[in-house]
């Protein structure tokens, strides 16, 4: 059985670590590709929530294996956190995690950096998690990064120290830090990409987990408004070594509505009334910085891109209830750019802070009944905005999450 990409589709926080747990119920293996702790993703099950920043989102199931690729950048101490909180709710997680030692660190000077940045830049900033990705990142393609791997040398200490000198009193990491990353991470590091090829060889399902979103990739999105890393379907064979042949599914996680933290174009966000009312019912604040998250409505010239781009096979439509007690809701089926109309976002990053657009006001539905388990069971108005989604973007509609919890959701096979 070969692998499954799961990725955003708009500017993150589609709900991808529902989706992930949801779909990691028939994988052996969940294994993040890109990114860094500037992810949040939220696992909902039985009352208890997790929030996972650097751990796959498969990791709350106890059977899943889990892998942290080589296209990551990774904070130790962040790491060490999640994998004592997660253990502190009773989940045991060592005994199945492997990280790639090619991945990257990312230091204190890199969140320093990030700060930095920000603050010199004149016009907009971009709003990044403070989280140091920029910065790694850059680091790494200077081909100056230190990688997880130099945990494992007897004088990687000495190494790294060298490698910092003269970059300041932020890059200092003291022999204590550097003995407890060692002792903790150092056993977890392995040899990733083989124990995935293994588990694809003896036809077992691997999940490969997209962090931010389509049009967050440092390519494809609104550069420069975007993250450092690529969060396309293409950089899970990259950030997690395996072939594009080995890929049979890219599942793309859609909300039932917009979202964005941080600067940038945002052709249909809402504003006053409308902007809250998302806001407040779709609890809509940052899982990693705790900002509130620009709210607006579906765009389908958005996700059609991102359907092309990623190749995606199926979609998930997440958090369609909080849509839940409108009459009618707005929904972008085009753009009108420079007096004609486009149905995909504009070549040019810039271009996407111009167009307007095209709406078509959907009908609304009430609140769905509490005991809503099959696709049929919801109401009719929300069940045609389901097909109208699907067949705008040509693409099948596989799962529709009506709640943060893990039983909030349906599977279904809404075809085009
Ligand atoms: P991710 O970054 O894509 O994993 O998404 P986040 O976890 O950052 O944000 C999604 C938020 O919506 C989380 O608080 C989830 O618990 C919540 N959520 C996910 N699916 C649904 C849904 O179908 N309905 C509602 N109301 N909330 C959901
Ligand atoms: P998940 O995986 C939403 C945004 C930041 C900022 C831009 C660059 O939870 O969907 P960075 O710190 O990466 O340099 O910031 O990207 N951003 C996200 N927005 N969800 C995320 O992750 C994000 N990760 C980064 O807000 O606009
Ligand atoms: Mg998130």
């Amino acid at each position: 059985m070969p692998a499954t990409v799961v990725l955003g589709m708009q500017w993150g926080d589609e709900g991808k670590g529902k989706v992930i747990d949801l779909l990691a119920g028939d994988a052996s293996w969940a294994v993040r590709f890109q990114g860094g702790a500037n992810a949040g993703h939220t696992v909902k099950r039985r009352g208890e929530k997790f929030a996972l920043h650097l751990l796959p989102s498969g990791a709350v199931r106890k059977n899943v294996r889990c892998g942290l690729g080589w296209g990551m950048v990774i904070d130790p101490d962040q790491l060490i956190g999640e994998i004592e909180q997660l253990e502190e709710m009773g989940i045991e997680i060592r005994s199945r995690l492997l990280i790639s030692p090619r991945a990257a660190f990312v230091l204190p000077c890199h969140a320093a950096r990030d700060a930095a940045e920000e603050s010199r830049r004149s016009g907009e900033t971009i709003g990044t998690t403070g989280r140091g990705i920029g910065p790694a990142y850059e680091d790494r393609t200077g081909r100056r990064a230190l990688l997880l791997a130099s945990l494992l040398d007897e004088d990687g200490k000495k190494r790294f120290d060298a490698a910092q000198a003269g970059a300041g009193d932020d890059a200092v990491v003291s022999d204590a830090a550097w003995n407890r990353w060692r002792e903790t991470i150092g056993p977890l590091l392995g040899d990733c990409a083989a124990a995935v090829h293994g588990a694809l060889a003896k036809g077992e399902r691997v999940l490969l987990e997209g962090a931010q979103g389509t049009h967050l990739d440092l390519f494809a999105g609104t550069y420069p408004f975007v993250t450092s890393s690529s969060t396309l379907a293409g950089s899970a064979c990259v950030g997690a070594g395996v072939g594009p042949t080995a890929i049979d599914t890219v599942a793309g996680v859609a909300k039932a509505y917009t979202t964005r933290v941080g600067n940038g174009p945002f052709p249909t966000e809402a504003a006053g009334k409308d902007a809250d009312r998302l806001r407040t019912k779709g609890f809509e604040v940052g899982t990693t910085t705790g900002r509130p998250r620009r709210c607006g409505w579906l765009d389908l010239p958005l996700l059609r891109s991102s359907v092309m781009w990623n190749g995606v096979t199926e979609i998930a439509l997440t958090k369609l209830d909080v849509l839940s007690g409108m009459k009618e809701i707005p929904v972008a089926v085009a753009y009108e750019e420079s007096g004609g109309t486009i149905d995909t976002v504009p070549p040019s990053p810039g271009a996407l802070g111009r167009v307007r657009p095209i709406y078509e006001m959907w009908p609304g539905w009430e609140e769905f009944p509490s005991d809503v388990s099959r696709f049929e069971d919801l109401p009719s108005s929300a069940r045609r905005y389901v097909r109208k989604t699907a067949g705008s973007l040509g693409v099948p509609v596989t799962l529709v999450s009506i709640g943060a919890d893990r039983k909030a959701s349906i599977r279904c096979r809404i075809d085009p």
